[in-house]
């Protein structure tokens, strides 16, 4: 309100002029100097006007743009529009002077003035153009000081001043633009800085068809993971593909940058990083190839169907096994034919084989009765069932029915046995999958959001690797001595015993005491494994024995001793794996694999360079 002070003061000051001072001036001048009493009459009027003008344009300005206009948009109202309705106020004063002080005719002079307005509108409409544009955009807002916009010509840059002609930019590589505002409201932009500053890019690969989705995945994401500028924006990073070529899988990467100009030097970032993750994982981006079969008719004919190879090496679970024992496998799988509505396994069944879908979809559900309404899975092509019963004797726990058409192979324990021995992985790996599969039951059974922890999951793998072991008769240390003839002449020297004797110890005393039964584990080996009778079972023990006493203390110097002992054995992975069991089998040997067993187990596997997941533990 201070502001209309002044104006309101010169008011008074002309109206006292105009009431008291000019009947005084009157008489003595009296056309004395040349001024006669009606030139001061229209003199003083002249000033109410404008100091009535002057309050008037305060008014407009403080009440309709600073009050109403800026409470309505909530914001700053332009520059620009304020002086030109000022202009305009000031225009009607001047008319209101002309004609009704002058008493001249205001038609000439409104004539005279549209004449000059419309030579210099036509002129400058370009520029009156803009202005009025410009008042749009002060207005409306679509961009402030600050943003980073796009024109529709591919023009883009950091917005650095709006005034009433022209919105200038400062480009990415530090040029100068100047765009009319005219140009500006006509054409299309995009604001990279609305609705928030980071905004999303995306490049492709293409990957060849032998990489798995979940592999592609791992490796893209995770270059994305590399890049914390990215990262660590609220929006997370996706991975989709784009297209099927005949020369590979193209993936798209989607990953959000925080602002504008730093897009390029972050995807270059996140490229370098893929770049780097496809070597270590050894894999190359696809290229363009040609496939010349150079081969007679008569041959081609003779082709085995493509389908027919190796299905078995595509499932997770057989990973490990080689290709003899892949294709020994295959031959004794069972193919067979379902159709939609069939059930293959029913709850409450004995049944010793495992099935592995490899074409079309099966639901599993609870009860024995398929058309029940709860479903506890659906079960996609590579997956397999039926392992509950067939590891662990037990009853068939679900009903397995196709949804539609299916094809699925059926293997039973009598085929599976021999390798469960060869390959204990493959019981780790299952006894994970019961895990899962047992607590995903039991939460839709019960019917509750609480997730299952890595613990939970640790523990139940636990308990199911120790009956699979218990029905299939077997154990850790028997599946080393079968395991331990391929790799036996490089095992026979001193630091593989004190490198798996100093692990074992490490595993046996984490949860604080030395167990009866782990030590009997450790004596066992030198009498029922070959590669330890070679050695000398009073110095292994005495191995033990000693690594046991430093780490019992908890001085940190005691384990990192271990590590230094255990590390050189990550460059023979077949050793370092016999170690690994041979901790595990100490860890389970009072029953169940404890939590600080398992992490020591971890903190081995790292320094071994090996999952401990090949060993049903858990990363966490
Ligand atoms: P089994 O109990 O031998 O026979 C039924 C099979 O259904 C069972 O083994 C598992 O392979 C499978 N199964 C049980 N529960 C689930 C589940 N929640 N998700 C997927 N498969 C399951």
């Amino acid at each position: 309100m201070r502001r209309l002070v002044l104006p309101l003061l010169i008011l008074i000051a002309a109206v006292a002029f105009w009431l008291l001072l000019r009947p005084l001036i009157a008489p003595v001048l009296d056309g004395n100097i040349g001024f006669s009493p009606e030139d001061l009459d229209r003199f003083s009027q002249t000033l109410i006007w404008l100091a009535a003008g002057f309050l008037v344009v305060r008014i407009v300005d403080r009440v309709i743009w600073e009050g109403w206009l800026r409470g309505r948009v909530q914001r700053e109202t332009p520059e620009l529009l304020r002086t030109v309705s000022s202009a305009l106020l000031w225009l009607l004063v001047l008319i209101g002077v002309v004609s009704i002080v002058f008493g001249q005719s205001v038609t000439g002079l409104l004539t005279a003035s549209s004449v000059v307005v419309a030579v210099i509108g036509f002129a400058a409409r370009q520029l009156i153009g803009d202005l009025f544009f410009g008042i749009a955009l002060a207005v409306e807002r679509p961009f402030n000081v600050g943003d980073w916009v796009r024109l529709e010509d591919g023009t883009e840059g950091e917005v650095v001043e709006m005034n009433w002609r022209a919105t200038h930019l400062i480009t990415r590589r530090k040029m100068y633009v100047v765009i009319p505002n005219g140009v500006m409201a006509s054409s299309r932009f995009e604001n990279f800085y609305r609705p928030q500053r980071f905004f999303r890019e995306s490049f492709t690969v293409r990957l060849d068809y032998d990489i798995t989705g979940y592999q592609a995945e791992r490796l893209l994401l995770s270059a994305v993971r590399q890049v914390p500028e990215s990262y660590s924006l609220p929006e997370p990073p996706e991975v989709r593909v784009e297209e099927l070529l005949p020369d590979g899988v193209v993936w798209e990467v989607r990953f959000w940058v925080p602002n504008r100009p730093d897009r390029t030097t972050i995807k270059t970032k996140i490229q370098r990083h893929l770049l780097r993750n496809l070597f270590f994982a050894g894999v190359e981006v696809a290229r363009e190839r040609a496939e010349l079969i150079v081969d007679t008719v008569d041959k081609l004919q003779k082709r085995r169907p493509q389908t027919a190879d190796s299905w078995l090496s595509r499932i997770d679970l057989f990973a490990a096994l080689d290709p003899k024992e892949l294709s020994d496998l295959e031959r004794k799988a069972k193919p067979m034919l379902c159709r939609a509505g069939e059930v293959i396994v029913r709850t409450g069944e004995e049944g010793s084989s495992l099935f592995v879908l490899v074409e079309g979809a099966l639901k599993v559900t609870p009860g024995d009765d398929e058309s029940e309404e709860t479903v506890l899975a659906y079960l996609d092509p590579g997956r397999f069932f039926g392992e509950m019963s067939l590891l662990t004797g037990e009853p068939r726990g679900a009903t397995v029915a196709a949804v539609i058409d299916s094809r699925v192979y059926e293997i039973t324990k009598a085929d599976l046995a021999p390798l469960l021995e060869q390959r204990p992985e493959i019981a780790n790996l299952m006894s994970s999958f019961l895990a899962e599969r047992q607590l995903a039951t039991q939460s839709v059974l019960a019917d509750r959001d609480r997730e299952s922890t890595t613990e939970d999951r640790e523990t139940l793998a636990g308990q199911f690797l120790q009956q699979i072991y218990r029905f299939f008769d077997t154990g850790f240390l028997k599946s080393l001595t079968r395991s331990h003839k391929e790799t036996i002449g490089s095992l026979s020297d001193r630091a593989f015993l004190e490198a798996a004797m100093a692990a074992a110890a490490m595993v046996a005393i984490a949860d604080g005491s030395i167990d009866a039964a782990e030590r009997a584990e450790i004596a066992d080996v030198f009498g029922s494994i070959d590669i330890f009778r070679n050695h000398d079972r009073a110095e292994g023990l005495g191995h033990f024995d000693r690594h046991v006493e430093a780490l019992r203390s908890g001085d940190a110097d005691a384990e990192r001793l271990v590590m230094k002992m255990v590390r050189p054995i990550a460059e023979r992975p077949g050793d370092a794996r016999i170690i690994l069991r041979l901790c595990c089998a100490v860890g389970a040997a009072d029953g169940q694999v404890l939590e600080p067993e398992r992490g020591a187990i971890r903190r081995l596997c790292r320094t071994l360079d090996i999952l401990p997941e090949e060993f049903g533990i858990l990363e966490t």
